[in-house]
């Protein structure tokens, strides 16, 4: 796991890291397609911002399909706070994309175990993910994977913590009771098949969360740390929510080598 910290250029590190992967990506007949997993949060609204731009000056996704880390359950798809709202508003309306390069779980599928085998299934057949972007909750969850989720888990349907619950009423007018309390989400396991896991975290709120990422041993109280055993993981933080890792860690952390 490296870190990567940088003044306050997370969105941008991350969006210009996606741009040079699907740059070089070749198609071919087995792997026609690059996959990224893609979040939603306010984290990643930086990053997005910054992707539009790069796809309005030519980078090209024809050869990329994304899938959504997560959905809230039994929200309406077209409910202003469900994710595919959220996509579509801040990246998928803006960039030349078919809908058939764009997955995210159907949060209201009549069977929600089905819908989730079903979306682990088509991310193998595509070859596996090859680019995971995430965002880190303060209690460390990953995609929606809280605090006590197994680290080989595959897309699952899960119950919010209050704490998570309570972080995200800022969407829904402050009101925790407007809160869905279920959500569908790719799992630890599912993460940790991706070739490359890069995770956003950008204020004080999150340094707790990245010192148990950075100094904490392995466990499931902090699913952030099932990443320590991926061999290909970058952290993107900036200086607030790199506050509490230590020297050490910081230094050995290189930012060109990131970029590259
Ligand atoms: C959202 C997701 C979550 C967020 C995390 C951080 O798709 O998977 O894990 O990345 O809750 O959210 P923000 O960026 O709003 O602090």
């Amino acid at each position: 796991m490296y870190l990567i910290e940088t003044e306050n250029n997370v969105g941008f590190l991350t969006a210009s890291y996606i741009k040079n992967r699907v740059k070089s990506f070749v198609s071919t007949k087995n792997k026609p397609y690059f996959v990224l997993a893609l979040p939603t949060g306010g984290t990643a609204i930086d990053l997005y911002k910054y992707l539009v731009k790069f796809c309005q000056e030519g980078l090209s996704f024809d050869k990329v399909v994304t899938f959504n880390l997560d959905e809230y359950a039994g929200l309406p798809e077209n409910h202003p706070e469900s994710y595919h709202s959220f996509m579509a508003k801040n990246l998928f309306d803006h960039i030349k994309i078919s809908k058939e390069q764009i997955n995210i779980l159907n949060g209201n599928a009549s069977n929600l175990e089905t819908e989730c085998k079903n979306y682990e299934e088509k991310i193998k057949n595509y070859g596996g993910i090859d680019l995971f972007i995430g965002g880190i909750g303060q209690n460390g969850h990953i995609a929606f994977n809280e605090p006590g989720s197994a680290f080989d888990s595959k897309t699952h349907v899960a119950d919010l913590t209050s704490n998570t619950i309570a972080a995200n009423a800022r969407f829904f007018d402050g009101d925790i009771s407007q809160v869905p309390t279920r959500a569908l989400t790719m799992g630890l396991g599912t993460i940790m098949t991706a070739k490359e896991v890069i995770i956003m975290a950008t204020g004080a709120k999150k340094s707790h969360a990245l010192y148990h990422a950075f100094e904490d041993k392995q466990n499931t109280n902090w699913p952030i740390t099932v990443l320590q055993k991926h061999p290909r993981t970058f952290i993107v933080a900036d200086k607030a929510a790199a506050a509490e890792i230590s020297k050490t860690t910081k230094q050995n952390c290189g930012l060109c080598s990131f970029i590259n």
